[in-house]
């Protein structure tokens, strides 16, 4: 139990090692993926592969997509030798540019990539998903490419602590008076019936639930727009909610301590998450 897979070796996690060298540790200088695992099966791996093979190249970090796309047997090993075949689970990757003396430009060529994967146990919360969560807005003080899932998270990590520290479960980016996105979710307004989000941009990550939420919405009949919430309709909005791999949909109820229409989960998000879960879970026999 608890193994973890480390530049090409499976071992248990309190014996993996890397370089206090690892550009990934000196300059958050690597790439980052999470996927959800439901009975066994990796959910929607295929464009999970692509963001982050899309996102190394980005970064000229040398770790070709062929290279991620054999992170899938890597997953699937260690879900077999962590029992993870039923209930559900996350899996963490991350690539980083390898260990190398301190220098801010690349490392000589032919420095390995570090590559870690490891997997986690995950429940999802039913409170959460049913009676929603608190949300605050916090400026975004993030860089111009946050469209890479790249391990310097320190824009994320201080917005979700400000989140923590007021009894909020996230912290909505605000950018020139528009909602971008969450620290760790995307974001959603229903305003007159329809589903709104930020398009994408340099200046949010294309979310994969994001986008299985738009396809899902579509397919029941809820008309969706890929265009910018400003902060006032934020407010006014009759509903909010935020999506991701391990949030789901999440209705928001208080925003800033001012209650989301009419306090509770409205009618459009509960259509929506409903038929986003019908397409996480299909035909899986778990609880959820
Ligand atoms: N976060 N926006 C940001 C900034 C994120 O970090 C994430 C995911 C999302 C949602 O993307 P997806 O639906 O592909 O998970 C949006 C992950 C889960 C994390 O950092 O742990």
């Amino acid at each position: 139990m608890n193994s973890v897979f480390l530049n090409g070796a499976y071992l248990p996690k309190d014996q993996a090692r890397i370089s206090v060298d690892d550009r990934g540790f000196v300059f958050g200088d690597g790439i980052y993926e999470v996927v959800r695992i439901i009975e066994g099966r990796i959910f929607a791996w295929g464009e999970h592969a692509a963001r982050m093979a899309r996102g190394l190249d980005a970064v000229r970090i040398p770790f070709s997509a062929s290279d991620v796309a054999g992170l899938e047997a890597v997953c699937n090993t260690l879900i077999a030798d962590n029992d993870l075949q039923s209930g559900e689970a996350t899996v963490y990757f991350q690539v980083s540019r390898g260990a190398a003396p301190r220098t801010h430009y690349f490392p000589p060529a032919g420095t390995p990539p570090t590559v870690y994967a490891a997997p986690s146990r995950f429940t999802p919360s039913r409170d959460m998903r049913e009676k929603g969560v608190k949300a605050i807005t916090v400026p975004d003080l993030r860089w111009a490419r946050c469209d890479l899932k790249t391990v310097n998270l320190m824009g994320a990590v201080l917005a979700r602590q400000a989140a923590h520290e007021s009894g909020a479960y996230e912290a909505l980016m605000i950018r020139d008076g528009m909602m971008m996105e969450g620290a760790a979710t995307n974001a959603f307004a229903v305003i007159d019936g329809v589903v709104r989000t930020y398009p994408l941009s340099n200046y949010i990550l294309p979310g994969i639930t994001r986008q299985y939420v738009l396809d899902a919405a579509r397919d029941v009949g809820v008309p969706v727009s890929e265009e910018p919430v400003t902060q006032a309709q934020m407010f006014a909005a009759p509903e909010l909610f935020i999506v991701g791999t391990t949030t789901d949909v999440a209705p928001i109820v208080l925003l800033d301590g001012k209650t989301v229409g009419s306090g509770s989960p409205g009618p459009v998000t509960k259509k929506v998450q409903a038929a986003f879960l019908a397409r996480l879970y299909g035909s899986a026999a778990v609880a959820h």
